[in-house]
């Protein structure tokens, strides 16, 4: 068995469905992301073949908190709301914007609704107050000038990062909004669910 079987296995009893999610709609498919991005915070048993006889070992597997974050009929155009996820750690300040436009991610009627995490991924600059409402952009950073366009995803528009900025990944019920995953790593983490 290849580890990318042995990796399949462990995420079918635990990824959540489309059903269940679907406002999920991303560059990679969340349940790769969450195998990916994260930390692990629960133990399954996996099935191994490990020479003669098949054994079981614990293997990590990878969640976020499901966090609600605002409500969409609250929001304004172009007025960013400020929230911590996916802790109250170091770096997580990010920011929960209407652009009005629709964007990569986005949730709502119009799909415009996005969030993202506020420190720039080159060396962590802080870009809250930066956003630009004509250009639907977050920077230019304060330290280097690197700028993120959030109606793609984060990806970098000038600058020296060349990493785009962490999406948070959003699920709409009702009219609350919840923060359920990042998609990217967090600047000044090793994994965005260990600060
Ligand atoms: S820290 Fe933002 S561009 Fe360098």
């Amino acid at each position: 068995m290849t580890d990318q079987t042995q990796m399949s296995e462990i995420g079918t009893s635990q990824m959540p469905s489309k059903v269940d999610h679907p406002a999920g709609k991303c560059l990679m498919s969340r349940r790769k992301f969450l195998l990916t991005s994260g930390i692990a915070t629960s133990t399954v048993m996996v099935a191994m073949n490990t020479g003669a006889a098949a054994t079981k070992i614990p293997a990590m597997v990878a969640t976020y908190p499901r966090k609600k974050i605002g409500k969409l009929s609250a929001l304004k155009t172009d007025m960013p709301v400020g929230f911590e996820y996916p802790d109250e750690g170091a770096y997580a300040q990010s920011m929960l914007v209407k652009l009005g436009t629709e964007a990569g991610g986005g949730i709502g009627p119009r799909k415009d609704v996005v969030a993202f995490n506020y420190f720039c991924t080159h060396q962590g600059g802080d870009l809250s107050g930066t956003y630009k409402a004509d250009t639907k952009s977050l920077g230019a950073c304060p330290l280097h000038l690197s700028t993120y366009d959030l109606t793609r995803h984060g990806i970098l528009i000038s600058g020296q990062a060349y990493q785009s900025l962490p999406q948070v990944l959003l699920e709409l019920q009702g009219d609350d909004i919840y923060a359920v995953g990042v998609f990217g790593l967090i600047f000044g983490r090793y994994d965005n669910l260990q600060g």
